[in-house]
């Protein structure tokens, strides 16, 4: 069969640049993102450096400040910043080592000096069809094919990102096509329902997630009873028709506290399933993404190169991070969301929690018309996360934008994706900022409605 997707070849002429200078070097120092894309990118770039005999040093990172920049050993011969870097050309072109960056943020620019590798430059939707850890597996198997073991690594990335929810498109399905012929991942179909023993999937689950039942042991009993399921029963063991009696109470739960349709569907989407892992890529994501937003970036890592100790600690971290996570929920529906005239806001005391909490808010009971916004004070600094949802980005809203130039307004910085970004402000600017922030989203509805 003819594979659906072709790759540009302006993205394969970048790769190729990219493998022919990893080449020339024997040390390679690598920094890439603390996320579980960047993780999962760190961990297949890692890979790929393992099996060719080079040494290297990995830092995940929560951003890629000039400092970081600064702090890269003179002596460095080659530098690979993976899930960042597209948004620091500047600082990176000053370095004297040779650069390659493996992003799939949107870029401003190319670059002459950095071997730039981002999808977006090939006319690939960086945000939906190619997470950093696809554009690195590109390159991994572009240096070795044996790197196909890498997949599941890279799927962990995809998932993370939340390019799966929609279905796979551009790089990852070229990926995933290439993958399943090789037998290395298959499709399997997706369900309301959490997977394992139900009653501790459905306490502890975020995606989706139920008001009154994910996190209250006492909530999700009391569900099971009504579907006439007993409490230790496991997904497996259900007959057809409790099955089915489970998911409608749920689904209706879910309509009742505002999940639209659309998310419904995004829920029981198709899950990839490593064979060679025993795991599919959304767990492998959530176990990524446990390590980085509690500061274990190292055990992700150690995971993602097939360290057995280090999969049970980060099956240790998530057990505390779904907790923390779960908390932090159960605090914005009582405490509430407050709204501006294009935006909705909340501020969380935990900095690692805020992309789930806002992403979570706005997928699941937030209101549908505004993009959710959350702040969290550190050190003199206030870090917002943002999130959208396609109909808000299809009226014309952009966060990436947004929140980079509402950032910039009051001294600070900001970017990412249309439909999830970041940014970090001075203390004391953060009413100036929101105020910023709902002028400009306003502006850009305003702007497609006029050009519609
Ligand atoms: O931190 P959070 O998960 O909310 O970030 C969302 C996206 O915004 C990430 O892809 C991150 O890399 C990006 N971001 C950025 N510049 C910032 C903060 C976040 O590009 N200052």
């Amino acid at each position: 069969m003819d594979p659906s997707v072709q790759l540009p070849d302006k993205l394969l002429s970048r790769i190729s640049i990219a493998t022919k200078e990893l080449e020339r070097f024997s040390e390679v120092r690598v920094i890439s993102h603390y996320d579980a894309d960047g993780i999962s990118s760190a961990g297949v770039v890692c890979g790929t450096l393992l099996r060719a005999g080079k040494r290297f040093h990995a830092t995940m990172t929560k951003s890629l400040t000039e400092k970081v920049i600064s702090e890269v050993d003179p002596d460095t011969e080659l530098l690979v910043v993976s899930d960042m870097g597209s948004s620091q050309l500047d600082a990176l072109e000053k370095l004297p080592c040779k650069v390659i960056v493996m992003d799939h943020h949107l870029p401003l620019r190319d670059s002459e000096k950095v071997v730039h590798v981002n999808p977006h430059l090939a006319n690939i939707d960086g945000m939906t069809s190619a997470s950093a850890s696809a554009v690195c597996e590109l390159f991994a198997i572009s240096v070795d094919e044996r790197n196909w073991d890498l997949l599941p690594v890279a799927f962990g990335g995809i998932a993370g990102d939340r390019q799966t929810i929609r279905g796979l498109s551009g790089l990852n399905k070229w990926l995933f096509e290439e993958g399943a012929k090789k037998g290395i991942i298959e499709a399997r179909p997706g369900s309301l329902l959490p997977d394992g023993p139900l009653l501790e999937g459905l306490v502890n689950s975020t995606d989706p997630y139920v008001i009154g039942i994910s996190g209250s042991e006492e909530g999700a009993k009391a569900l099971l009873e009504e579907a006439g399921v007993p409490a230790a029963a496991d997904l497996a063991s259900l007959k057809e028709e409790q099955r089915m009696k489970l998911s409608s109470l749920l689904a209706l739960k879910l309509a009742a506290q505002g999940t639209p349709m659309s998310t419904l569907e995004e829920v029981v989407r198709e899950r990839y399933y490593f064979p060679s892992w025993k795991m599919d890529a959304e767990n492998l994501a959530s176990l990524m993404n446990a390590c980085g937003r509690s500061n274990n970036e190292s055990t992700g890592l150690a995971m993602a190169l097939g360290d057995r100790d280090a999969m049970n600690g980060a099956r240790e971290l998530r057990k505390g991070y779904s907790s923390e996570v779960l908390e932090g929920l159960d605090k914005v529906v009582k405490n509430g969301v407050s709204k501006a005239e294009n935006i909705q806001y909340f501020w969380n005391e935990n900095l690692g929690l805020s992309g789930i909490l806002c992403g979570v808010t706005m997928q699941y009971f937030g209101d549908r018309d505004k993009p959710t916004i959350t702040l969290a004070a550190t050190n003199g600094e206030v870090k917002i996360s943002s999130r959208g949802t396609f109909e808000l980005l299809d009226r014309g809203i952009d966060l990436a934008a947004a929140l980079r130039e509402s950032a910039a307004k009051v001294g600070g910085v900001g970017g990412g994706h249309k439909i999830a970004s970041g940014a970090t402000v001075p203390k004391g600017k953060e009413e100036e900022f929101l105020d910023a922030l709902d002028k400009t989203i306003g502006e850009q509805k305003a702007q497609k409605k006029a050009a519609a």
